[in-house]
């Protein structure tokens, strides 16, 4: 286990697993769709390569890179497109993959832009939930695990850019964040 990390939340076992039957829901789902699975870079990147493995039907993928909380543990409230599409959702039917909703902010921002740009269909599918965050009222229609109130790192989520390789989840040391 990495020296930073106080404690295993979530096995990479466990996450693998969770992905499995994930990927079986949304091939059932998406079937004869073509679905245009969106990433949110950066934090989910670990998890959109292992969910597409695990959705055994036609699809096409794109990547969207947002940030709102820079180096903080807190959200800024600001959300900043970083790098956008570069195909067009019009008609389509989106997934967008995220890896955490915590305030709901990131997602409510970008499936009102998904919407706007006449998205046929805009589902979001996030591996992981921390609904005591939300400011905003959001919820996803695919949900691998609810979190506690804890600052969590690993499997693409990072702490000022670090741990996104971690393959489990982990509880940081409160040491490591609060100085
Ligand atoms: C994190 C995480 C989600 C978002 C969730 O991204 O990956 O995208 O915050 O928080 P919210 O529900 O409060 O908006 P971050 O902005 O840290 O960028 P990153 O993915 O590049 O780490
Ligand atoms: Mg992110
Ligand atoms: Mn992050």
């Amino acid at each position: 286990m990495h020296n930073d990390i106080k404690e295993v939340l979530i096995s990479e076992e466990e996450i693998q697993q969770k992905i499995l039957e994930l990927g079986a829901k949304l091939g059932e789902d998406y079937k004869d769709r073509n679905p245009l699975v969106i990433c949110v870079l950066k934090g989910a990147f670990v998890f959109m390569s292992d969910l597409v493995k695990r959705i055994e039907v036609p699809l096409e993928i794109d990547f969207m890179a947002v940030s709102s909380y820079g180096a903080s543990t807190k959200s800024s409230g600001v959300v900043k497109i970083i790098k956008d599409l570069d195909v067009s959702v019009e008609g389509r039917d989106v997934l967008i993959v995220e890896d955490i909703i915590d305030s709901g902010l990131t997602l409510s921002y970008l499936m009102e832009i998904l919407r706007g740009r006449s998205a046929k269909s805009v589902r979001v599918v996030t591996l992981f939930d921390k609904p005591t965050g939300r400011t905003v009222e959001l919820e996803a229609d695919y949900t691998g695990f609810i979190i506690p109130d804890a600052f969590i790192v690993g499997y693409g989520l990072d702490y000022a850019e670090h741990y996104r390789n971690l393959p489990y989840i982990g509880i940081l040391k409160p040491e490591i964040y609060s100085n």
